[in-house]
């Protein structure tokens, strides 16, 4: 392939990240963990399996990043997850550590790449990743807008009996319970989720949506998603790979849009190969402007706490 794709972090989402990179043929990858073995024995795997899924992109382990020179995209979900009882914030003080160290291998090895967060808490390790890279803003960013916003498509779809492919949704903010979904601007087919069902079924998934990690984690009681995020940070690389001009939620540092300055939050962005080439600052009503503010401001006090750390 002539991409490059690192993964860090060769666990439940960064392996399955790998999978969905090789088999899409979106670049070549290498999937870096600190235990020793398991990213070598997850690639080789991964290599077995591309006779059968008919692709030719190279999978390649390792535990120190020789490998990843040059990478065009990194991915990181390098850390802890959070189990059953812990909130995403939890994770702050063992996740920055590790963000801060990957992310200064990154910049040694990958002096070009776009960086894609996905560690949790995930808008401050952008922070985290922002300053230990010394990257433009435009290179580094976070996944959480696509994922929050694909399972509110999901639930719209199941809500309505339509296909996902009809669906569009956004949901912006920081990625926690103070994430803001956007139902005016959730269509069907183009249509606005408030011109289909009745205000309480709307708020009933809005809720869904901002509970929706604590849901799967509930379930799995061992570890958090993984299927679900990896798509979403593969469609984020996939549009910086093919330099797709493609609008999506991530997380992005703000410098005046939205009133917010200094801050990575989630808000539409249109993804190419440069990175983040615009933030598309649409129209909120009071409310939904409120809910951004408030959630910026949960944001903001955990990059305050990371300073204190
Ligand atoms: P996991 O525990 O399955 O994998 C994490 C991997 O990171 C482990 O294999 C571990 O050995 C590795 N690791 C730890 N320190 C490292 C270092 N210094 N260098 C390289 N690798 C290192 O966890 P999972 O489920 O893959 O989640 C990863 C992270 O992504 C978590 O922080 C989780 O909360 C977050 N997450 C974020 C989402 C989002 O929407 N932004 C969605 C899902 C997960
Ligand atoms: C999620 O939303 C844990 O952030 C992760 O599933």
């Amino acid at each position: 392939m002539d991409k490059k794709v690192t993964v860090i972090g060769g666990g439940n989402v960064g392996a399955t990240a790998a999978q969905r990179l090789c088999e899409k043929e979106l670049a070549d990858v290498v999937l870096i963990d600190i235990m020793e073995g398991m990213p070598q024995g997850k690639a080789l795997d991964l290599t077995e399996a591309a006779p059968i899924e008919k692709h030719d992109a190279s999978v390649t382990g390792a535990n120190s990043y020789e490998m990843s020179a040059d990478s065009d995209v990194v991915i990181i979900t390098a850390g802890i997850p959070r189990k059953p009882g812990m909130s995403r914030d939890d994770l702050l003080s063992t996740n920055m550590g590790i963000m801060r160290q990957v992310t200064e291998q990154v910049a040694k090895y990958s002096p070009n790449a776009k960086i894609i967060v996905v560690s949790n808490p995930l808008d401050a390790m952008c922070h985290v990743a922002y300053e230990a890279s010394g990257f433009p803003k435009e290179r580094v960013m976070g996944m959480a807008g696509v994922l929050d916003s694909a399972r509110f498509r999901a639930f719209i779809a199941m809500e309505l009996n339509v296909s996902v492919e009809n669906t569009h949704a956004f949901v912006l903010g920081g990625h926690g319970d103070t994430m803001v979904p956007l139902p005016r601007y959730s269509t069907v087919a183009g249509i606005p989720i408030t011109e289909l069902m009745p205000q309480d079924r709307i708020e009933a998934l809005c809720k869904r949506t901002a509970t929706g990690g604590a849901e799967i984690v509930s379930l799995l009681k061992t570890g958090s998603a993984y299927y679900a995020p990896a798509s979403a940070a593969v469609e984020m690389a996939e549009a910086i790979l093919k330099d797709k001009k493609k609008i999506l939620p991530c997380a992005a540092m703000l410098s005046g849009q939205y009133g917010i300055n200094d801050l990575f939050i989630g808000v539409p962005v249109k993804l190419g190969a440069a990175g983040i080439e615009e933030i598309v600052e649409i129209k909120l009503t009071e409310d939904e402007d409120k809910a951004l503010k408030h959630s910026a401001a949960a944001v903001q006090e955990l990059v305050d706490t990371m300073k204190k750390l």
